[in-house]
């Protein structure tokens, strides 16, 4: 077993049975209100309303430094914010800290078991069985952390995930197999150039607790602005918000420039993460991610108001370096987010225009027609529509 998982096939607590966590331990929520020093009064209004003290509970182990686990060493409280915590340690011991239910939304961007070199003293190296193994105990224990209705995305190759799913599938409601449009690797001879990435979307029970995917503009030549592919005809009735997003994803961008990149390797875009959540959740929820990496969901839940819990068992510095720099995160969230519900972006009505494409028969709101071009553009006059 070679990512530092604790003693073999020890992975913390697989089962959850022997872990002192809140429920095992059988000390009520309300005994741990009393002991966090609560008044009565708010421990009334806990008491009769649940959801208040399901995100009571969470402040809870916010508010604690170390996390204890008895199947593997005690996990350090790295930093926190008022929206969240990063814990320093292996994600079986936050989790079997969790309250059950209590989690809204989870992300999970394991290693993937290809000998990656982590500099942290990690060995992405283990067979098979064991990979599978360990990747079944962390996902049944997050399973036991996800409300009713809360979504569970797990990101990985299509070598581990065509076996997870079905394992998933059992425990949970299937909603999507995402294919992320990427290269991530060198050709490998005797097999197709490997170019894409699963996201696996699941939720606990039929019924999402919340579904509100972002709409995307319609693609369009880098050169000239004009339409890549045929939308059908009837380009006046298109939603002037953008189109459906699709379970195929071509326009996630791989983070490659080092100044964008907060450590060596497997930073996730925040484009990604802004689409996951932006799909999955709503303002104030509970966001987990077992595996930090550089900390991309955590900043992600940060900058829209998602609460989030976080554990790393490398290195954690990079994830609050990158808290120290949020300013420059948020202005690069704010411009991809230019590009989300809206037919055509900024550039692309530019390019359009420059190269005589044209706008005509589209529905572009006036904003931006008046952001792209000015108060006094004639494209706004002109009344027989856009050209
Ligand atoms: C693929 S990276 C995650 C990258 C991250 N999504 C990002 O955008 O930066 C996986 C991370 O999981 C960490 N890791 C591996 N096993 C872990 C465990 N049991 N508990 C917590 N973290 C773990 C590794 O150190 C590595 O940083």
């Amino acid at each position: 077993m070679s990512i530092k998982l604790g003693k073999t096939k020890n992975w913390g607590s697989r089962t959850g049975k022997s872990t002192p966590s809140v429920k095992n331990a059988e000390i009520s929520t309300l005994d741990l209100l009393k002991a966090a020093g609560l008044s009565t009064e708010l421990l009334q209004s806990l008491v009769e309303n649940s959801e208040i003290a399901q995100s009571a509970f969470s402040k809870i182990l916010t508010d604690r430094e170390v996390l204890n686990n008895e199947n593997s060493s005690p996990v350090k409280k790295y930093f926190s914010t008022d929206m969240g915590v990063l814990y320093e340690g292996n994600c079986f011991t936050v989790l079997s800290n969790m309250d059950d239910n209590s989690l809204d939304c989870i992300f999970a961007d394991p290693p993937f078991n290809l000998s990656k070199e982590y500099n942290n003293g990690l060995q992405d190296k283990m067979s098979d069985m064991d990979y599978l193994d360990w990747s079944r105990a962390w996902i049944d224990l997050c399973i036991q952390k996800l409300k009713p209705g809360g979504a569970f995305f797990l990101y990985n190759i299509p070598k581990w995930n065509i076996s997870l799913a079905p394992y998933m599938d059992k425990k949970l409601s299937f909603r999507h197999w995402i294919t992320v449009d990427m290269t991530f690797s060198m050709p490998i001879p005797s097999k197709l150039y490997p170019s894409h990435y699963s996201l696996l979307y699941f939720t606990k029970g039929d019924k999402p607790n919340h579904f509100t995917p972002p709409r995307i503009p319609i693609k369009t030549c880098v050169k000239c602005g004009k339409e890549q592919n045929d939308y059908g005809g009837y380009k006046n009735k298109m939603n002037p918000a953008g189109i459906n997003i699709r379970d195929v994803w071509s326009d996630i961008p791989p983070v490659r420039h080092n100044k964008y990149k907060n450590r060596d390797a497997n930073e996730l875009s925040i484009k990604l993460l802004d689409r996951v959540l932006d799909i999955a959740t709503k303002e104030g929820d509970l966001v987990f991610d077992p595996f930090g990496g550089s900390g991309t969901t955590y900043i992600v839940a940060e900058m829209k108001g998602r609460r989030w819990i976080g554990s790393e068992l490398g290195d954690c510095s990079p994830i609050k370096e990158r808290f120290d720099r949020i300013k420059e995160e948020q202005e690069r969230l704010i411009e991809m987010r230019k590009e989300i519900n809206t037919l055509f972006t900024d550039k692309a009505l530019r390019l359009r225009v420059k190269s005589g494409v044209g706008l005509k028969h589209y529905n572009i709101p006036e904003e931006q027609i008046e952001r792209v071009f000015g108060k006094d553009s004639p494209l706004i006059l002109s009344e027989s529509g856009l050209h």
